[in-house]
């Protein structure tokens, strides 16, 4: 019987840090239940063989030796995560590769990084390595850098751990944090945000403004510590005023956008504890905390501002392996 691996991994919201992450100082992540599915077997061809219709690969067959060479943008990360597989440990093999998302790659939850885990995890199975998760979040990140050059990693640590984390760039700290509820709506803007374009610009904005910007940074950082004991004390009030404040402090870096700013303050104005753009900005989700009471109130004004409300939960399971 031919043997078939199928692994999910979650995509990710940002809820504290972005943009200072890139400068050492921590974030907080918590991964959705929204979930890339990968399925994986090995075959007897020299070649990867792809199937991903929900971003239109169909039939797509890549001999080994061009691995990473050449190949369209929607199947980048899938293919660098298979060579740098190959290379790391040595394997040569014909593999068939199935993806399907349960999210669209447009919201910014990070389906590449998804996907990149997802990949990794099923081929150390498929092929008995064994992979800690800090090996197979050192994989990925390799990965992902070779492929999109910059990014603290921080949506792999959630696809891989899950639940909710204090992240450290690199990985260099990786701490589940116990929080206990997390009533999230999110809301999406419509318009999708280029990560490496944003972080530059805020590279940019570093370099004319050192000072400003670096004590803006070490700001950030400040709310994200008091963010980590808030979360784990469920104190929902406080928590929605620290999103407050580090939405003003993304505000002085620039990457906020008038889309952004309507569904944030209609969110605060339809009774959420506090509201925030999640990730690099520019476009893609903001997130508003909000209580049972006030839940369709707050999604009610995000809709009516013209955003669309993303039903998702937060906390969920990490990379996932199914027995068959
Ligand atoms: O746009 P997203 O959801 O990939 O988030 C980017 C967050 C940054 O801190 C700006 C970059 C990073 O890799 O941490």
């Amino acid at each position: 019987m031919k043997k078939r691996i199928d692994v999910s991994a979650p995509g990710k919201l940002m809820l504290f840090g972005e943009h200072s992450v890139m400068y050492g100082h921590p974030c907080i992540v918590t991964a959705v239940n929204q979930r890339i599915r990968v399925s994986l077997e090995s075959t007897r061809k020299e070649l990867l063989e792809i199937e991903a219709p929900d971003v239109g690969i169909v039939g797509y067959k890549k001999k080994l030796e061009f691995l990473g060479k050449k190949e369209p943008k929607e199947v980048r990360f899938l293919e660098g995560a298979v060579k740098n597989f190959f290379k790391e440990f040595k394997v040569r093999s014909g593999v068939k590769i199935n993806t399907k998302s349960e999210f669209s790659s447009e919201f910014g939850f990070g389906s590449s990084s998804a996907v990149t885990v997802a990949v990794l995890k099923g081929l150390s199975i498929l092929f008995k390595k064994k992979l800690s998760q800090k090996t197979l979040f050192d994989l990925s990140y390799k990965t992902v850098l070779d492929i999109q050059g910059t990014g603290s990693g921080f949506d792999l640590a959630a696809a891989i751990w899950g639940g909710t984390l204090l992240f450290v760039r690199g990985g260099k700290t990786i701490t589940p944090l116990k929080v206990k509820r997390l009533p999230l709506v999110v809301g999406y803007t419509g318009i999708k945000a280029d990560t490496p374009t944003l972080v530059r610009q805020v590279a940019g904005l570093y370099k004319d403004y050192p000072n400003l910007i670096k004590r803006t940074f070490e700001a950030i950082a400040f709310i994200t510590r008091e963010a980590k004991v808030t979360l784990i004390k469920g104190d929902l009030k406080k928590i929605g005023d620290l999103m407050n404040l580090n939405q003003g402090l993304l505000d002085v870096l620039g990457v906020n956008t008038l889309e952004l700013s309507r569904l944030i303050w209609a969110a605060r104005k339809g009774g959420a504890y506090g509201a925030k753009l999640s990730g690099a900005g520019g476009g893609d989700c903001m997130l508003a905390l909000a209580s049972e009471k006030n839940r369709s109130k707050v999604e009610k004004a995000i809709e009516d501002a013209g955003g669309k409300v993303l039903k998702v939960q937060a906390q969920t399971e990490g990379v996932k392996v199914k027995k068959i």
